[in-house]
């Protein structure tokens, strides 16, 4: 049996929107930060016979194809009992398909013994699931095209909450709205905005311009909610509750002239990234929201 742990990421630009389908390349640029304490952990058992096994309670179908995709390119044919769990707690709607993707690739290249560089993995776990070829490279990584690269900034360590705001599981999953988006107009520009954020973005950091930061992320992610609003059949993947928490860190900003990066995936919940001094902070707002929702 072997067993490894890869932790998810939380794009500050998303990636929105396939060039390719089945190789998943992007049409922008994405930029994440590697959340090092939300890991999922995958164990691999080889079994007899020509059939895994899913001992999970995950969706299950994509996971065997990426298996299988895998056992495929490599020409191996071991099956497998496939277990897969995540360190944060499950119903809590962040199910997340970064770090199962990259965790069953990593798993996958260690009982093969496959020597691959870190490139090679997070390549074969792009055609899995995109997001989760991010996941390799830390603090933060910049995708564009086929290609992922780690970035060292100013900033080494983010405080990271999120703001639980509901645990249903979406209708309409994030690979579905990478196709639907494109019916939107505002889709004809989003390459535009997306890699003009993203040099914005870095320049900011670099100049440790934190207010500068927190409006690109708020941008851009409301971009994505625009983008979602505004598809020739339209859908969100807000509540209330999102909305209450959005204008209270809207209002937190506006009083204080400082606060968190405030951004959100195709989910209900609010990612909150504060820095390192900002730990008191973090403190009061995250006891605040809990008296509400679960705050992780
Ligand atoms: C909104 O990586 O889940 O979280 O490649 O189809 O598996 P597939 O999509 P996925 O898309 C994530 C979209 C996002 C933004 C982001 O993480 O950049």
């Amino acid at each position: 049996m072997t067993e490894v742990s890869m932790p998810t990421n939380i794009a500050l630009i998303k990636y929105m929107g396939k060039k390719d389908t089945v190789l998943n390349i992007p049409d922008n640029s994405s930029f994440s930060y590697t959340l090092n304490d939300l890991t999922t952990t995958v164990s691999l058992s080889p079994i007899e016979g020509k059939q895994d096994h899913w001992d999970s309670q995950e969706d299950k179908s994509r996971f065997i194809k990426h298996l299988d995709f895998l056992r495929k390119t490599f020409s191996k044919d071991i099956f497998y009992t496939i277990k897969s769990s995540n360190n944060f707690p499950s119903g809590c709607g962040l199910a997340s398909s970064a770090s199962s993707f990259a965790a069953l690739t990593e798993c996958f290249a260690e009982i093969n013994q496959l020597n691959l560089s870190i490139d090679e993995k997070s390549a074969l776990s792009r055609q899995g699931s995109g997001s989760s070829c991010r996941s390799f490279y830390k603090p933060f990584a910049l995708w564009s095209e086929d290609e992922v690269v780690a970035i060292e900034l100013p900033y080494k360590k983010f405080i990271h909450q999120v703001i639980v705001v509901s645990s249903e599981k979406k209708t309409i999953s994030s690979s579905e709205a990478h196709r639907l988006v494109k019916s939107s107009l505002l889709y004809t520009d989003r390459k535009i905005r997306a890699e003009k954020r993203l040099t914005e973005l870095l320049d900011s950091f670099r100049k440790q311009d934190w207010q500068k930061g927190y409006e690109i992320v708020w941008q851009e992610f409301q971009d994505m909610v625009a983008l979602f609003e505004t598809a020739a059949n339209p859908f969100s993947y807000l509540k209330l509750s999102s909305y209450f928490v959005l204008d209270t860190l809207r209002d937190y900003w506006h009083t204080h002239h400082d606060g968190p990066l405030v951004t959100m995936d195709a989910g209900p919940n609010v990612h909150l990234l504060f820095r390192e001094d900002q730990e008191s902070m973090a403190k009061m707002l995250g006891d605040a929201f809990r008296e509400r929702f679960m705050v992780i």
